[in-house]
């Protein structure tokens, strides 16, 4: 039995919501507002309302929701991750190429990280170790919307700093750690058979548009959306964008 905490909302195609980092579940509320699908959303462990465990690898948080998805009898599905839920569904891919019936890889990338960007997530552990996670809230929350967005305050800017504000220290370190060691998924994503959505930002400097055409070029079957006026969350940004490409691209999955 998986203990995470789950959002299950829906009947029809099964679609399992894999948030990034230092996330939670609520960056999907709009999302799970989608007809005609099977929701299913967790909070990865030590995120949201789910308790931390102590993992190294990103196969770890992969088989976590494949835990769920085993738990609740679902044997295929529509593989959605935002960023480190993006690096969490190609392992998915991985380790139950079955499972996916299609992918929505969303503001992320299939590259490794760079030594310097591995190094700085150890530097990044030591600091949480040393005086909690609230500087990366600081550090990062400018870089999930755009200024525009920021400056309107509304209930999008909340969301996400209430997801960040949710992330335990335990959770934080392990999922630091988990992204410094990812491998390259580019033969994962260039194998997969299925249809592929990728999903970028405009302004996503974290993970940007160049990186998206990359995963849209290694994927047979693709489709890629730049969502203007949108950073690193685009899905939470321009959620009527964002969701009337996911329904266009829903109506194609087998
Ligand atoms: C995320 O949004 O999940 C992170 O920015 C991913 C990363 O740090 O590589």
């Amino acid at each position: 039995m998986h203990d995470l905490n789950v959002i299950h909302k829906g009947k029809g195609t099964p679609v399992v919501w894999i948030h990034g980092f230092p996330l939670s579940s609520i960056i999907f509320e709009q999302q799970v507002e989608l007809p005609d699908v099977r929701h299913v959303v967790p909070d990865l462990p030590g995120f949201g309302k789910s308790a931390p465990r102590d993992l190294d690898s990103i196969d770890e948080y992969g088989s976590a929701v494949l835990s769920v998805l085993d738990d609740m009898n679902i044997d295929h599905a529509v593989v959605a991750g935002v960023s480190m839920g993006g690096y969490i569904a190609f392992s998915i891919l991985r380790q139950r190429p079955s499972l996916v019936s299609a992918l929505v890889l969303i503001d992320t990338r299939e590259g490794p990280d760079s030594p310097d960007a591995r190094a700085n997530r150890y530097s990044q552990i030591d600091r949480v170790r040393t005086e909690g996670h609230r500087f990366l809230v600081d550090d990062m929350l400018p870089r999930m919307l755009t200024r525009d967005t920021l400056q309107l305050a509304d209930r999008r800017a909340t969301i996400v700093r209430r997801a960040m504000e949710s992330a335990s220290e335990d959770g934080v370190t392990s999922a630091l750690r988990a992204m410094a060691g990812r491998p390259d998924s580019s033969s994962d994503l260039r194998s997969f058979n299925g249809p592929v959505l990728v999903v970028v930002g405009s302004d996503d400097d974290i993970t940007p548009p160049s990186d998206a055409t990359r995963m849209a070029a290694l994927a047979s079957d693709s489709t890629l959306v730049t969502i203007p006026g949108a950073a690193h969350l685009s899905h939470v940004e321009r959620p009527e964008v964002f969701n009337e490409a996911m329904r266009s691209f829903l109506a194609r999955v087998p």
